[in-house]
């Protein structure tokens, strides 16, 4: 055999050897997330590679990047069209640029506790804004709970008045913004991963956030005050791009939504725990001074706050709020 048939023999070889190992390669899932792995989404995400690790045998490998890592929330959506990550849990708040139904769940003093927020998310309704993204190229997988949200501040607050003139941290949501301008408050869109240097270095004057994520990012170490005001909720929507998970192989696409299933029942139902824990863990450092609002108190903050609903009514549907204020009844 002449040497140049031996180059080629070898060279056919070599690429029958890289394709063979590129069959076996395992699909890869990257799970990009922004808050520590001792929080509801963290340790649903672990979960979730535990399982598929577990049923799916080597096929398919689950790669998890916590605390801003790979993206941020603003930006993690665009990096999964652009197919550098597949799965993201990113809050509800963060989907304005991709629906604006979601803003349903930014609305304050729209839900009772988080157990309304429970039967929305399971209600017909509620199933259905999972797809509200689907026209911009991602699939809503299933929502999972973090839990109500507190007000933290530098100073004393107990009333819409105490925080006029004050700046507040908000997610990327024009609900958001709208919640604080409605009480003269000044709102800042800010990710994430920047809030605890700017709570410390007194940038800002304060910030909304659950008992999950105050206690695991430390901000309660730099916000001497908080109010038990549970105005508004923090939740997510796990997504994935239409590209990619339609790309699956068949056999392969359902254990994964089941895996997906298994673990946001077990990050709910921790959820609730951790929301008692962390908070009482919060009172305990006696780091922070946190109140209970008088039922006078919280009426100021409702009637100032729910003018909110009206103005983005049209955006959200009347139909979708009705959804979910029927939720806030048990039965
Ligand atoms: C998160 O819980 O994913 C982050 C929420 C926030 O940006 O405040």
């Amino acid at each position: 055999m002449s040497i140049k048939h031996r180059i080629l023999q070898a060279g056919l070889l070599t690429s029958l050897l890289i394709s063979l190992q590129s069959l076996a390669a395992p699909i890869e899932i990257k799970f990009s997330h922004v808050v520590a792995e001792n929080t509801p989404k963290g340790k649903m995400a672990l979960r979730f590679q535990e399982l598929v690790k577990e049923r799916l045998d080597g096929k398919v490998e689950v790669k998890i990047y916590p605390n801003s890592q790979l993206f941020g929330d603003n930006k993690v959506l665009e990096a999964m069209l652009l197919g550098d990550v597949q799965m993201a849990a990113p809050s509800l708040s963060k989907f304005q640029k991709y629906t604006k139904q979601l803003q349903v769940f930014d609305l304050p003093f729209l839900f009772d506790d988080i157990n309304a927020v429970d039967r929305f998310q399971s209600s017909d309704a509620g199933q259905k804004l999972l797809q509200s993204v689907k026209r911009r190229g991602l699939v809503g997988l299933g929502y999972l709970h973090n839990g109500m949200k507190q007000l933290s501040a530098s100073d004393d607050i107990r009333v819409p008045a105490d925080i006029a003139g004050k700046k507040f941290r908000i997610m990327t949501s024009d609900v958001l913004q709208a919640q604080f301008e409605v009480v003269d408050a000044i709102p800042l869109k800010k990710p994430f991963s920047e809030v605890f240097t700017l709570l410390q270095t007194r940038a800002i004057d304060g910030q909304e956030n659950t008992w999950s994520n105050n206690y695991s990012k430390k901000f309660f170490e730099v916000q001497p005050y908080m109010i038990e005001s549970n105005h508004g909720v923090l939740d997510y929507m796990v997504v994935t791009s239409a590209e990619f998970w339609n790309s699956l192989p068949d056999d392969l696409r359902a254990p994964i939504k089941q895996a997906l299933d298994d673990a946001i029942a077990y990050g709910n139902k921790i959820s609730l725990e951790k929301a008692d824990e962390d908070r009482q863990l919060i009172i305990d450092s006696g780091m922070t001074k946190v109140s209970e609002l008088t039922p006078e108190q919280r009426s100021q903050w409702v009637n100032a706050m729910k003018p909110v609903w009206k103005e983005f009514e049209d955006e959200i549907g009347a139909d979708v709020i009705q959804a979910a204020l029927d939720a806030n009844k048990s039965n």
